[in-house]
């Protein structure tokens, strides 16, 4: 059973940005069916730091096109990046000295929360800047 659901709501109609989010909810949801399913420590953790890892280069192809566009947000956008990253790898941190599943379960809840507050209030405000510049 999946976590979280994609819904249309969250489509930027970018297609690039939107495979990516997509993506980005899959793994979250792989993440708790691995918890549910039992999968052990490592196994957790080290798909932990493929989500982190996945999650970076999201956020640098969006900071990309940012660049290549001049979007005027820019800066705030990517602190806000910067942000989640940082709070993302707390939350890891956390596990990895405290591999419990109420752990996990916060991490994921967080994920899960970022995600679609992000993708409805942030990046939906630079899609039709992109738009105008013939990216979708
Ligand atoms: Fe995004
Ligand atoms: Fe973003």
């Amino acid at each position: 059973m999946s976590l979280v659901a994609w819904s249309e709501d969250l489509t930027i109609g970018v297609a690039a940005v939107d495979a990516d989010h997509r993506k980005l909810f899959s793994l979250v949801n792989y993440l708790y069916d691995s918890m549910i399913a039992g999968k052990e420590t490592p196994v957790i953790d080290e798909f932990i730091d493929s989500l982190i890892i996945y999650t970076k280069q999201h956020f640098e192809r969006e900071e990309s096109l940012f660049e290549e566009t001049s979007y005027p947000d820019r800066l705030a956008h990517r602190q806000e990046h910067d942000a989640l990253i940082a709070q993302i790898t707390e939350a890891h941190k956390r596990y990895k000295s405290d591999a419990s599943a109420t752990q996990l379960l916060e991490m994921i809840g967080f994920l899960n929360k970022w995600m679609i507050e992000h993708i409805r209030k942030s990046d939906k405000k630079y899609a039709p800047h992109l738009k105008e510049r013939g990216i979708s």
